[in-house]
């Protein structure tokens, strides 16, 4: 009898130079002028799509490049011909708090129109409900729903409970499903048995997003990829590890001569790497990332940033010396809260009561923040919430159950009179309505900036016509 061989069975990849990785390892700084020269290199690569859009990047053009984040779209757009693939947080666009469903709608409609292929959606909490209406519109639109399930450890968090996630979001219309590790806690065996089960119970192709932190994130690739991953996301090399994804290049050479040889060509890889090498040189100040393997994050399983966070917080406090109580009181505080996976905003949410538990006593103070998560505001967690912790934080108050975004008024009118002075196109309305003490300042000095420029024209004697 003939022996049977599998078909091979390349794996594709996503690049994640343009956005996640400059915003893990250079605080979101890296300007569109050191994007822009390599982006015809980058195109005859073969990435599944690159992700160059979303997460931080758009506060952060604003905010500290003073760049206009559709700018900086629009031109990536007509420099690349591969699928380009955005981070939209669901509700909370790309911003850090619920936002009305007017002003979703029309960032993924604007988005789209400016040339976004690919939108990858999630919530913090899992909570598909916060999802839905950026899936619904994005799909609407033509474009490419990837609904995600955030990865986290915790008891409710179980092959099961993964499995039953994503089949929700498959059956609400999306059109591929990512594994989003965030923190870099995803060891290989988790990794091998959540995507053997995906492929075995959905249709739709799956993707792989890690962050190399802990040092596990390729070893998690690989035996994702041995469970059937279609898709995993890296970061050129030099522009990879520590905090960012795993290396392009490795995986390559991986995979190589195996059923799953991606048909990349590393000489290719190797020029772009040797590109940003020199680029990465111009962002040195904000080039803080640890240089070796986090270990705090595989012995308490938090992130990066929350360790940080907590010893200075408890340096301002004259109290460092009480780290130990933090970190045990932290697994408590997230067992009361239901679990949630430790992500932007949650993190920040439970690691701060972690730290106000242990200096005043248990519940003593709260944030405003931690009364909105116990009230609903933030969705819904994913295991129960302690109701006697919950009765300590906000009394006899009955939290919502309704989806948070249902509560809010349109967003777009006030965003429209507050952009009036400045604005020069639609998009800039929506800037404005997701930041609107960032956006309004940035337009008032592009304004500004291209008055003088127009002077400085006229003074050479160019005639200047207002448009
Ligand atoms: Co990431």
């Amino acid at each position: 009898m003939e022996e049977r061989k599998a078909a091979p069975r390349r794996v594709k990849i996503t690049d994640t130079t343009f956005r996640d990785a400059h915003q893990s390892l250079l605080a979101t700084r890296m300007r569109l002028e050191h994007l822009l020269p390599i982006c015809e290199k980058m195109d005859q690569v073969g990435f599944h799509s690159m992700e160059v859009w979303g997460g931080a990047t758009f506060d952060s053009c604003m905010r500290f490049l003073n760049e206009d984040p559709w700018e900086r779209l629009r031109l990536l757009r007509r420099h690349l011909k591969t699928p380009l693939q955005m981070l939209l947080r669901g509700q909370n666009v790309v911003g850090y708090k619920h936002y009305p469903d007017d002003v979703l709608t029309e960032f993924i409609k604007k988005a789209v129109y400016n040339g976004m292929d690919i939108f990858r959606i999630f919530d913090a909490l899992n909570d598909v409900r916060n999802m839905a209406k950026a899936m619904e519109v994005a799909k609407k639109e033509g474009a490419h729903v990837q609904a995600t399930v955030v990865y986290t450890i915790s008891p409710v968090h179980d092959v099961e409970y993964y499995v039953k996630t994503a089949k929700i979001l498959e059956e609400m219309g999306a059109d591929s499903i990512c594994l989003k590790d965030m923190a870099g806690i995803l060891a290989p065996q988790p990794a091998y048995e959540i995507i053997k089960e995906w492929k075995s119970n959905l249709r739709i192709p799956v993707q792989l997003h890690s962050h190399y932190t802990s040092g596990l994130a390729s070893m998690a690739y690989l035996k994702a990829i041995e469970a059937g991953v279609d898709v995993i996301d890296c970061a050129i090399s030099s522009m990879a590890l520590q905090t960012s994804q795993p290396a392009v290049e490795t995986m390559v050479a991986a995979l190589e001569g195996t059923p799953y040889d991606t048909g990349l060509d590393l000489k290719l890889l190797s020029e772009i790497a040797e590109y940003f090498k020199e680029v990465r040189k111009h962002y040195q100040e904000f080039d803080l990332a640890s240089k070796s393997v986090d270990v705090n994050v595989m012995i308490y399983q938090i992130p990066g940033g929350m360790m940080s966070n907590f010893i200075s917080q408890l340096s301002q406090q004259n109290a460092l010396h009480r780290l130990p109580e933090v970190l045990e009181e932290l697994p408590r505080v997230r067992k009361e809260f239901g679990y949630p996976p430790l992500v932007t905003p949650t993190s920040q949410i439970v690691g701060t009561q972690a730290v106000l538990n242990v200096l005043f006593g248990r519940y003593k103070i709260v944030t405003n923040e931690v009364k909105q998560y116990m009230r609903g505001f933030y969705g819904q967690p994913p295991g129960p919430v302690d109701e006697e912790v919950r009765k300590m934080i906000i009394g006899n108050e009955e939290p919502i159950t309704c989806r948070p975004a249902d509560l809010l008024e349109p967003g777009l009118p006030e965003a429209r009179k507050l952009a009036a002075p400045y604005m020069q196109k639609e998009e800039d309305v929506i800037s404005v309505a997701l930041f609107p003490q960032v956006a309004p300042k940035f337009l008032q000095e592009r304004l500004a900036r291209e008055a003088k420029v127009d002077m400085e024209l006229a003074a050479q004697g160019d005639q200047v016509y207002p448009a």
